[in-house]
């Protein structure tokens, strides 16, 4: 049986969004977005309801938290994630909330090798807890890890997986020939729904999702055959750029671009994100994407 009552934090963000998107096109939810008072969310859509809060006031949480069934974690906020994420699962424990999604939907930090990433400490201190907190069983979880999102452009014409379509121009990393598990936004926002619709099959569960199984490489030679230019492209070391980030997240310095100069190296250079392409896309009921397809996609205006 679903779990109809969701309360998404972070819904306006970049993962938040297209998450948000997918609950109400699916038409299955009551969706409260919990916000901070000071944020310029809204929304006019009939089965959204949006309460604004201060997040450091315990109770003021725990009563908003109240008769729902679900806390969808999908905020950034790297410094303050820990803190933030696990006064919200104290409260939705409090509050009798029965499942928790964490902010993770990025590398596996379950792994070896994730939960060695320094820039997922606090992730993987999350996931301790949820941990923790499941086997006690005052809540149950299900993480989603859904390796780098193929389409997310942080900005208008930039891709994080290092495309610049109105420039022509590819950074490279580490050659960039190695397949990587991506998940476009479409399937991130079909993940949590179809998560939220079967809630027992996927209790206390770690999940890891791809729609796409490319290498940048791949990427690459498609958007040159489709658009009939030859990319101007900078090979770039994710060694260093891991070691340039890291050194700054230990000195204490969690600028963004420390923070993704460690994710590319996490990624690129020690493979954090990839397990195969075998994985539990089809168990949530998600088809594998063709990557010709979702290039000519990214490629329209
Ligand atoms: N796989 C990938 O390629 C990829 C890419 C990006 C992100 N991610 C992951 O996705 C997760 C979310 O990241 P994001 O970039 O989507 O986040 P983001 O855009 O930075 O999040 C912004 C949203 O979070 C809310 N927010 C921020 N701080 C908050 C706080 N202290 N309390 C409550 N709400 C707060 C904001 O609400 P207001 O309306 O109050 O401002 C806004 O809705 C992270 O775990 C990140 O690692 C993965």
């Amino acid at each position: 049986m679903s779990y109809k009552k969701v309360v998404q934090i972070g819904a306006s963000g970049n993962t938040g969004s297209p998450i948000h998107d997918a609950l109400i096109q699916s038409g299955k939810f009551e969706i409260t977005v919990l916000a901070r008072n000071t944020s310029s969310f809204s929304s006019s859509n009939p089965i959204v309801k949006v309460v604004k809060i201060d997040f450091s006031n315990h109770q003021q949480l725990v009563d908003a938290l109240r008769g729902n069934d679900v806390v969808l974690l999908t905020f950034g906020d790297l410094p303050n994630l820990e803190r933030n994420s696990k006064a919200i699962i104290d409260a939705a424990i409090e509050a009798g909330v029965k499942r928790v999604i964490p902010s993770e939907f990025g590398v596996d930090t379950h792994s070896p090798t994730g939960r060695r990433q320094i820039v997922f400490d606090s992730k993987v201190k999350i996931d301790d807890y949820l941990e923790e907190k499941s086997n006690e069983g005052t809540i149950e979880f299900t993480s989603i890890y859904t390796g780098l999102f193929f389409d997310w452009r942080t900005q208008e014409s930039q891709m994080f997986l290092g495309f610049d379509m109105e420039n022509k121009r590819a950074t490279i990393y580490n050659g960039g020939t190695t397949p990587l598990n991506l998940t476009t936004l479409e399937a991130l926002g079909a993940s949590v729904v179809s998560v939220l619709s079967t809630p027992a099959k996927f209790k206390n569960r770690r999940l890891r999702i791809c729609d796409l199984y490319a290498s940048q490489r791949d990427i690459l030679a498609l958007l040159e055959a489709e658009t009939g230019i030859k990319f101007v492209v900078e090979e770039m070391d994710a060694n260093v750029l891991q070691d340039e980030g890291e050194a700054g997240l230990r000195k204490g310095d969690l600028s963004l671009s420390n923070v993704f100069g460690a994710i590319l190296g996490a990624t690129f250079a020690t493979n954090a994100s990839r397990w195969s392409p075998d994985d539990d896309t089809a168990s949530l009921g998600l088809a594998k994407q063709d990557l010709k397809a979702q290039v000519l996609k990214i490629l329209q205006p």
